[in-house]
């Protein structure tokens, strides 16, 4: 099993950077998602780790060997991508089998790997069947089954639930999050999806143009996002974004808007801010007469138990995700109340977090805005 350690990776095509300098290490046995937009460079990172690309700069150490200039099959990582080229004419036995043909591994042994991979992913009754007539999910089922007969150090994974419809895509989730404690394989996955790597990943980086953004279990990154666009990236609505103008010093818990005292995260640090965003995520926004930041229901979400509203306010727009049971109608004037306890403070410019208030504080409440 592996530890992977990326420093400063740098990767230039031409007079394009992709990779801006990326730190991070993968711990033995860590689930590590690489999250971001498409173009962000994840494959970029992810094919420099496995040894498919050079580093224009830094280095890579596996288990504290530098093996920044090894090539891929030295390295002994196991890739699997999106799109599963199978061999169409082998069935699922020799596809699984066909890493370890040319490897000097004896028959017996394996017969005795494909067969354990085989009932790891549950495709024991596939085996002697064509691969041309298998479902999306289980032809990712042999792909995956060929990464696993090599027992490597480590998989990379590249958006390979890219390709399936939804409803696979959500049993693979769990499929793929069960196989790798099983085997205790450090694994590097790729994904643009949030709610794949929010339910898989033990440690998540959310990238952006090149840039590790954020570093951090799913948990750190929901409730305390390191900037704006990890906090519009992740949530489903994603966090609600208020403009202020204010000034706010270290050390101050409130702030006045619109002849309101809303409270606020405090600064530990830093200096006097003027231009501010207070963000908040819709499950701590609730609908209030006392409110002084107030709006017009734009419209609601239906979603069974809860619902989504949508409330224009001149600070923003809002979304508030509520109880089905309390009335909100389009075109009502509403008042918005926000559990202070669960607020991030953003620097507007940079889009820098300056405080977040979620295990920060050692109050809870509703701020009255
Ligand atoms: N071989 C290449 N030559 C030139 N540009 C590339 C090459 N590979 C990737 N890029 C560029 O680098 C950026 C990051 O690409 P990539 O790592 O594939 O992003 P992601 O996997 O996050 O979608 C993109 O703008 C892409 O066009
Ligand atoms: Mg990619």
């Amino acid at each position: 099993m592996a530890e992977i350690r990326v420093q400063n990776l740098v990767k230039t095509f031409a007079d394009f950077q992709a990779v801006k300098g990326a730190n991070f290490t993968v711990n033995d046995g860590e689930f590590f998602c690489l999250l971001g937009p498409s173009g962000c460079g994840k494959t970029t990172t992810l094919r420099m780790v496995a040894g498919l690309e050079l580093p224009t700069s830094g280095s890579i150490l596996l288990d504290g060997e530098d093996v920044t200039f090894k090539r891929a099959r030295e390295r002994d990582i196991a890739m699997v991508f999106q799109l599963f080229a199978l061999y169409p004419h082998m069935n699922v036995r020799k596809n699984i089998a066909f890493p370890l043909v040319s490897t000097g591994v004896g028959r017996e042994e394996i017969r005795r790997r494909v067969e354990e991979a085989a009932r790891t992913l549950r495709i024991t009754h596939l085996l002697d069947k064509s691969v041309s007539g298998l479902s999306g999910g289980d032809r990712q089922r042999v792909a995956l089954g060929r990464a696993i007969v090599r027992e490597p150090k480590a998989f990379m994974m590249d958006e390979p639930l890219g390709a399936l419809d939804a409803e696979f895509r959500h049993i693979m989730c769990t499929d793929l999050r069960n196989l790798h404690d099983r085997l205790g394989a450090t694994t590097v996955y790729v994904t643009h999806d949030q709610l794949e790597a929010m339910s898989m990943a033990d440690v998540i980086a959310v990238m952006n143009e090149g840039r590790i953004e954020q570093l951090g279990s799913p948990r750190e990154i929901y409730d305390r996002p390191a900037s704006m666009f990890v906090a519009d990236f992740i949530g489903s609505p994603p966090m609600n974004f208020l403009h202020i103008e204010g000034t706010v010093a270290p050390g101050d818990n409130a702030i006045a808007i619109d002849g309101a005292r809303i409270g606020i995260p405090v600064l530990r640090e830093g200096s006097v801010e003027t231009k501010l965003v207070l963000g908040v995520r819709p499950e701590h926004v609730t609908l209030t007469d006392v409110g002084s930041v107030r709006g017009e229901v734009f419209g609601t979400e239906y979603l069974g138990t809860m619902q989504i509203v949508t409330v224009r306010t001149p600070r923003g727009v809002v979304k508030a995700r509520i109880a089905s049971s309390i009335p909100a109608h389009a075109g009502e004037n509403v008042g918005l109340a926000f559990q202070t306890d669960c607020l991030s403070l953003f620097q507007a410019g940079s889009g820098k977090v300056l405080a977040s208030a979620l295990h920060d504080s050692p109050m809870a409440g509703v701020s009255h805005g």
